[in-house]
C-alpha cells in the first residue's frame, strides 16, 4: 500500500479524489492538509473534515496556508465548484476539528516519521508543499514522491490560455517544488483532459454507492454544467482523482523526464515550461494515459463505498 497525504482545496473533483483514496485498498491515507484554491482555506478545512466524516475515517486534517507565497490573496471564483465548494450542496458544520499542527508542520513531521515511504499528493495550489520544502531542508529527500495534479506541457491552460488553475494560483510555490530535487510527478491537463466522467457514469456510481457515490453525483450536477457551458463537453475531467491513481498505478501513465520552470509573471503566469537547459533536477511529466483503465478503476473503487 501507498502511505499518502492529500493536500487539497475541496472542491468537487477533490471530493472524488478523497473518496477514491478512502475506497482504494492500495492507499493508506495518513491525513489531509488544506489550502486555498477552489475555496478559501477555512472552507477547505471544513470541507475536508466533512468528507472524511462521510467516509467514516478518523484521520488528521491540518489547516494550511491562507495566501500564496508572493501573489496577493485572491477570492475564489465560485463558478466551477460553487460558493461552498460542493456545487449546490449546502455548507455543513463538521463534528471534528482540525489538529493543532498546521499543514507545513504536519507534512514535515510525517515525512520524517515515514522517511522514504510517504507520497504527498497535492491536488490544489502548491503553497503548503513549498512551505514544507523551505522549512525543512530534509523534506524533499524524506518524501518518496510528490505527485501533483497541476500544470500542462502541451495542452494549454484551463484558467488562462497558458495556465492550469492549481499552478496559476501560486506559481512561485510551484517553481519551488519543481526545483526542489524531490521526486516529483506532474499529472497535468495533458492527461486529465483525456479522462472524462459523464452524467450516466455518476448515476452508476450513485446506484452502487448510494451514500457517498450519491453525494458525488449530487455535486457533479454543478460541475458537469460548468464543463458543458464552457468547454461544450459531455462530461467532466477527473483531474484530482487522476493524481491519486497515478500514485497507486503509475504503470497507467507515460512520463517524460524534464526540468520544469514556472512562468511567474505577465500573460503566461502559471505556465509550466520544459526547461531542458536548466540545471535544476528533472520532473516526471505525465504525457499519456490509459484513460479507459483509469476511469474503470475509478468506477470500480468507488463502488466499494457505502
Ligand atoms: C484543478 O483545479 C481545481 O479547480 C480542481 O480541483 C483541480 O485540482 C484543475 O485544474
Ligand atoms: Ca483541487
Amino acid at each position: 500500500t501507498v502511505k499518502m497525504i492529500i493536500d487539497t482545496d475541496p472542491g468537487i473533483d477533490d471530493a472524488m479524489a478523497i473518496f477514491y483514496a478512502a475506497a482504494a485498498p492500495e492507499v493508506e491515507l495518513l491525513g489531509l492538509t488544506t489550502v486555498f484554491g477552489n475555496v478559501s482555506t477555512p472552507t477547505a478545512t471544513r470541507n475536508a473534515l466533512r468528507l472524511l466524516e462521510a467516509t467514516g475515517l478518523d484521520l488528521p486534517v491540518a489547516h494550511g496556508a491562507e495566501t500564496p507565497l508572493a501573489l496577493p490573496p485572491f477570492t475564489p471564483s465560485a463558478h466551477v465548484h460553487g460558493d461552498e465548494g460542493f456545487g449546490d450542496i449546502p455548507a455543513a458544520t463538521p463534528k471534528h476539528q482540525q489538529i493543532d499542527e498546521d499543514a507545513t508542520e504536519f507534512l514535515c513531521r510525517m515525512a520524517r516519521e515515514h522517511k522514504g515511504e510517504l507520497v504527498v499528493c497535492p491536488i490544489g495550489p502548491l503553497t503548503n508543499i513549498a512551505h514544507a520544502i523551505q522549512r525543512d531542508p530534509e523534506f524533499a529527500k524524506n518524501v518518496a514522491r510528490i505527485v501533483i495534479m497541476g500544470g500542462s506541457l502541451h495542452e494549454g491552460g484551463n484558467i488562462t490560455p497558458h495556465a492550469e488553475a492549481n499552478i496559476y494560483h501560486d506559481p512561485h510555490a510551484a517553481d519551488v517544488v519543481f526545483s526542489s530535487g524531490a521526486n516529483v510527478v506532474m499529472v497535468g491537463l495533458d492527461v486529465t483532459h483525456r479522462i472524462l466522467c459523464t452524467k450516466s457514469d455518476f448515476s452508476a456510481i450513485a446506484a452502487q454507492s448510494p451514500e457517498l457515490g450519491g453525494m458525488l453525483q449530487q455535486m457533479s450536477v454543478f460541475y458537469l454544467k460548468f464543463y458543458e457551458s464552457v468547454d461544450k463537453l459531455d462530461g467532466c475531467s477527473l483531474h484530482d482523482p487522476a493524481a491519486v491513481i497515478a500514485c497507486t498505478h503509475p504503470q497507467l501513465f507515460t512520463t517524460l523526464s524534464t526540468p520544469l520552470r514556472v512562468s511567474c509573471e505577465g500573460e503566461t503566469s502559471g505556465a509550466t515550461l520544459a526547461a531542458p537547459d536548466n540545471k535544476r533536477p528533472p520532473v516526471d511529466v505525465c504525457i499519456d494515459v490509459q484513460s479507459s483503465e483509469v476511469k474503470s478503476l475509478f468506477l470500480k473503487r468507488l463502488a466499494l463505498l457505502p
